[in-house]
């Protein structure tokens, strides 16, 4: 494809940002994508990477202006089991980096922003089924306040600023190419990894505890999406409802156990599990499939097939 984009990724070395970095390469060619994140991975012997620390505005602008960067997906943030363990640091990093991109878009210094939301602006007040794209909120944990104050800040950057930013309220991500990074839920990340390496896994959430979750490739197609989709198709600025399937640690298990079948689980519900409860259990997300076409293509059974297959090659 040819392309006049350049694009930063910065936290391009987490569960997200590894998968986007190769799809995105794939379609924009290695040289126009820019990995970063705070460290230096092995991201950096495929193709153009940048230390950067999405705080740090100096490296941030030199960056942007050395590349002659275009887009921007932000990824960099603390999860939500992280962020209720340092509510002040995650509070000042997801708020404070979102900031510092959406101050260059008015700037005029790039074009276009992803920021990812999160099922988790929404609160125990919420409609847990079905969860309409307006509905009260009232996150509880201060990762979900900061996703709430983000998309709120998205939609007045666009208003007051014509900055052109595009979000999703990602649900629970599960892919095999990258570690679990301190999200509630993340178990049913780990639980693959626990289930080919020991047979067993002990969970941190209840057995019936039922989250809306996706594939990481569904994922990774909505996010490049809604980011090429026609700016008059983006109808929502604060952030989209985005709906895979739904399912709890014992209906995870049994998919597994067709796999696996002497695979067993436990339970030890621990601090999590209250972050779980104050979350919707299933999404409606018609807004996203009216306005740019969204429809996901895993369920439970095909996702669980082709994350043992990776996994197990691996
Ligand atoms: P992750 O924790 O796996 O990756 C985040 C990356 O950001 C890490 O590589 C980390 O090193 C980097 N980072 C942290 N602080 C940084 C800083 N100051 N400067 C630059 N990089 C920094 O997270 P993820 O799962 O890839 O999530 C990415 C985004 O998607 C986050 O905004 C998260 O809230 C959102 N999200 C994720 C999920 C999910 O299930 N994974 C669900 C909803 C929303
Ligand atoms: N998967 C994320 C978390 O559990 C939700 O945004 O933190």
């Amino acid at each position: 494809m040819y392309t006049t984009e350049k694009i930063l990724v910065i936290g391009s070395s987490g569960q997200i940002g590894t998968e986007l970095v190769h799809t995105l390469r794939q379609q924009y060619g290695v040289d126009n994508v820019i990995a970063s994140d705070l460290k230096a991975t092995t991201q950096a012997s495929e193709g153009p990477f940048e230390v950067i620390d999405v705080m740090n505005t100096t490296v941030l602008n030199d960056v942007v202006k050395k590349h002659k960067i275009t887009q921007v997906y932000l990824l960099a943030a603390l999860l939500s089991a992280t962020a209720e363990k340092m509510p002040k640091f995650g509070w000042d990093l997801n708020m404070q980096g979102l900031f510092n991109i959406l101050d260059l878009a008015k700037e005029k210094l790039i074009q276009r922003v992803y920021w990812p939301s999160s099922i988790a602006v929404f609160g125990p007040n919420t409609p847990k089924q079905n969860t309409p794209q307006f509905t009260v909120m009232e996150p509880s944990t201060v990762y979900g306040i900061s996703k709430q104050a983000g998309e709120r800040w998205c939609e007045y950057y666009f208003n007051k600023y014509q900055v052109d930013v595009r979000s999703l309220r990602y649900p629970g991500l599960i892919g095999w190419q990258s570690a679990p990074g301190g999200g509630t839920t993340d178990y049913a990340v780990h639980i693959f990894h626990e289930a080919i390496k020991n047979g067993s896994y002990n969970c941190f959430l209840s057995e019936n505890t039922t989250l809306p979750m996706m594939y990481m490739p569904d994922a990774i197609k909505a996010t490049i999406d809604i980011m090429q989709v026609d700016a008059a198709k983006v109808k929502i600025r604060s952030s989209y409802n985005l709906s895979g399937f739904s399912f709890s640690p014992t209906e995870i298990a049994n998919e597994i156990r067709k796999h696996i079948p002497q695979f067993s689980i436990s339970y030890s519900p621990d601090s999590r599990q209250q972050i779980a409860d104050s979350w919707p259990q299933s999404i409606n997300d018609n807004e996203a499939r009216l306005h740019w076409g969204w429809k996901p293509n895993y369920d439970l059974t095909e996702m669980t097939n082709d994350m043992m297959l990776h996994l197990k090659n691996k």
